[in-house]
């Protein structure tokens, strides 16, 4: 662990530790229900972004109890086994149909053409969203996470406050048209719940359809965009889900271990009394958990930069978080990668890089610029 002073924060990096971080109560992802901006030594939020924060303090990922047990514990009811199977055919087809469209020119951006067109197609039907925007979708989102970086510049955050106004009326619209003709879906779901006696606000439910809209389909799309350029720089590994000695089910774990789609997540400590590593850290200090480096950590994983398909308890990775806050579509993004990664093995066994992947310049939402591949 180290402190940045520049950053004022505490880096935590060893497997144990995050873990520990991530399922200590007394740390929060936030801290306005317990403390004054003051007291955290932090800046208020800037009135500047205000349709940024508007959307931001109502999400999952910002609140802390009782607000967010009320809301996770609604949307949780939607995450059935069942239902979660339910959208096992429908992603393997629609990772086929994608596929074969290209299979003719046997070219594509792994991450344009196929990452992401799937992935945001599955979250609007797991949610009830339509997919007629779903390159708006896609911008908003892609806009709006820039706001979780270390270093979001002017430009990126006014970017983000308009994806973030846009967004929500859009979302709005859709809600008042759920209102008016409710369908079965999960947003019809979230209009008519009844929690502890009340209903959602109209904000909390814009909020928690747009959070299960972002965190849908970045991580995943990512996962996928790092994970082939693993497997196509380490042959033998594509080579044994080819030849069907591993099961792509299991390979998975081993992307998300190796190179993980997000990087980091932080903490705020809300109370006096707590150590990280042996480290007493006061009240109102922030933690960083760096996820990529407690998936390498060798106290954990044997030969940690090895990049093996079959590692036995690649599944003790960190990627899903922990505690309260742990993705709560875990299961719905496991089915995701299993059945395009097998579509992509089926149908395109001699899958090769056409390029040479970039990295896109972002670090907490970490991926690539593109993945232009030639499929064979
Ligand atoms: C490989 C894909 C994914 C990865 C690696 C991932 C990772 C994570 C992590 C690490 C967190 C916890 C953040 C924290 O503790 O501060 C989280 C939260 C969350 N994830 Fe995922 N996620 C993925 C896919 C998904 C999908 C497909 C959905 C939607 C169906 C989703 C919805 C959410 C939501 C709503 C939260 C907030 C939960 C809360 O704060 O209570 N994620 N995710």
């Amino acid at each position: 662990m180290l402190h940045d002073e520049k950053l004022d924060r505490w880096f935590v990096t060893r497997h144990a530790d995050v873990r520990a971080c991530l399922r200590d109560r007394r740390l929060g992802r936030n801290f306005r229900h317990v403390g004054s901006d003051e007291e955290f030594h932090a800046e208020p939020l800037d009135p500047g972004w205000r349709a940024f924060w508007d959307m931001e303090r109502r999400s999952l990922l910002w609140l802390e109890p009782p607000d967010h047990t009320r809301i996770r514990k609604l949307v949780a009811a939607a995450f059935t086994p069942r239902s979660v199977e339910a959208m096992r055919e429908p992603a393997a087809r629609l990772a086929d149909e994608l596929l074969a469209a290209f299979l003719e020119s046997g070219r594509m951006d792994l991450l344009y053409d196929f990452a992401q067109p799937y992935s945001i197609a599955l979250i609007c039907q797991w949610l009830g969203v339509p997919i007629d925007r779903h390159r708006d979708l896609l911008g908003w989102s892609h806009a709006t996470v820039k706001m979780y970086e270390l270093d979001t510049t002017e430009e990126q955050a006014i970017a983000a406050n308009t994806a973030a106004a846009e967004f929500q009326d859009y979302v709005g619209e859709l809600i008042a048209e759920r209102r008016r003709s409710p369908r079965g879906d999960l947003v019809s779901a979230l209009v008519e719940a009844r929690v502890d006696g009340g209903r959602l606000s109209e904000a909390e439910i814009v909020s928690t359809v747009i959070v299960l809209l972002n965190a849908g389909h970045e991580a995943t799309v990512n996962t996928l965009g790092n994970g082939i350029r693993a497997l196509m720089r380490n042959r033998e590994q594509w080579q044994r889900l080819v030849d069907g000695t591993v099961p792509a089910a299991a390979a998975i774990e081993e992307l998300i271990r190796y190179d993980p789609p997000l990087q980091l997540f932080e903490r705020w400590v809300l109370e006096d009394g707590v150590e990280v590593a042996g480290v007493p850290i006061p009240r109102g200090e922030k933690i960083a958990l760096l996820f990529g480096a407690a998936n390498r950590d060798p106290r954990v994983f044997a030969e940690p930069d090895v990049f093996d398909i079959a590692r036995a308890n690649a599944a003790e990775h960190i990627g899903f978080g922990g505690g309260i806050h742990v993705c709560i579509g875990a299961p719905l993004a496991r089915i995701e990668l299993e059945e395009s990664l097998r579509a992509l093995v089926d149908r395109c066994p001699n899958l090769e890089l056409a390029q040479e992947p970039k990295r896109n310049p972002a670090f907490v939402i970490w991926g690539l610029e593109r993945v232009d591949v030639a499929l064979g």
